[in-house]
């Protein structure tokens, strides 16, 4: 979070993702002058991690600079929705740690036909699978 590039809106995000084998992979927001290029936290550790070869995840920790829990914004939500299944999610903040499962803070999610919510939770366990 420290390493974060923010001086446009001076808010500080960092992001760990760990993958079921142990591994952690970090990330923090990246700011740029045209705001709509810049990237969050949970991406960029994501990305790193894809980047890497990762493709089974455990969980996600996210701490911003100020202590307020910084719940991941929806674009986030959807691409960990599709990359990295239904993963704990871990908020740091002023009154300690607070835990959601994604599927809990995402319950649905974009998908290019109409699913009801069981068809989509096996639409992204078989999206999982056939890149896994
Ligand atoms: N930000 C994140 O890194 N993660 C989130 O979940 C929400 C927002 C960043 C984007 C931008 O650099 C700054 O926080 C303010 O919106």
């Amino acid at each position: 979070m420290g390493i974060a590039i923010t001086p446009y809106s001076g808010f500080k995000v960092g992001a760990a993702l760990a993958t079921k084998n142990g591994k952690i992979y970090t990330g923090c927001n990246i700011e740029n002058p045209s705001l709509m290029l810049s990237i969050c936290a949970e991406k960029v550790a994501l990305m790193k991690a894809l980047s890497e070869g990762e493709k089974s995840f455990q969980a996600m920790a996210i701490v911003a600079g100020n202590k307020a829990y910084c719940y991941p914004c929806g674009s986030c939500r959807q691409i960990l929705w599709e990359f990295a299944k239904d993963i704990d999610i871990f908020l740091d903040g002023s009154k300690g740690i607070k835990k959601y499962s994604l599927s809990e803070l995402f319950p649905y999610v974009f998908t290019p036909v109409e699913k009801t919510p069981q068809q989509i939770l096996k639409y992204r366990n078989k999206t999982i699978e056939s890149t896994a």
